[in-house]
């Protein structure tokens, strides 16, 4: 049995403290001990983004991630994209290009568009299709997806 270890992080504006075995995964202590179940488990091995969430300003796949290793850090969730207000841009765009279809895809790839437009508000087209290449979606065939988020970074 792994010891487990103390850590303590913000998570959408929140101080969390946990203690968490030091082989668990960050996104199973996401979903498992903060309840935070919008990142999905997919693939498990880094290859379809369904779990992405953002640590430090920076997209992962937290099925990769230690749970330790959030230790100190500042992590963003889809939990915590929409405002007291309604619903992020992002969000409304899927909704509004009908870009959501399942949706297991759906809280992953807002994160990551997120980051995207956090670090290029104004992306080409080629540019918002590679920032969703490592994010998978099996319903939508992906048009959808990049004219929501093209119209997200021109408004
Ligand atoms: S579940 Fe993490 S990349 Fe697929
Ligand atoms: S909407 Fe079903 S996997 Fe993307």
């Amino acid at each position: 049995m792994s010891a487990k270890i103390d850590i303590e992080f913000t998570v959408n504006g929140a101080v969390k403290q946990v203690t968490v075995p030091a082989t668990a995964s960050a996104l199973d202590m996401l979903r498992d001990q903060l309840d935070l179940k919008g990142a999905k488990e997919a693939c498990g091995e880094g290859e379809c983004g369904a779990c992405t969430v953002i640590v430090d300003g920076v997209s992962v796949c937290s099925c990769l991630s230690y749970a330790v290793d959030f230790d100190g850090r500042k992590i963003e969730t889809i939990e915590g994209v929409q405002s007291d207000e309604g619903l992020d841009p992002i969000q409304q765009a899927f909704v509004d290009y009908g870009a959501v279809q399942c949706g297991y895809c759906t809280p992953g790839m807002v994160m990551q568009v997120k980051h995207t437009l956090d670090k290029n508000p104004n992306p080409t087209k080629e540019e918002i299709q590679r920032g969703l290449e490592g994010n998978v979606c099996r319903c939508t065939g992906y048009s959808k997806i990049i004219d929501a988020v093209t119209e997200v970074a021109s408004s």
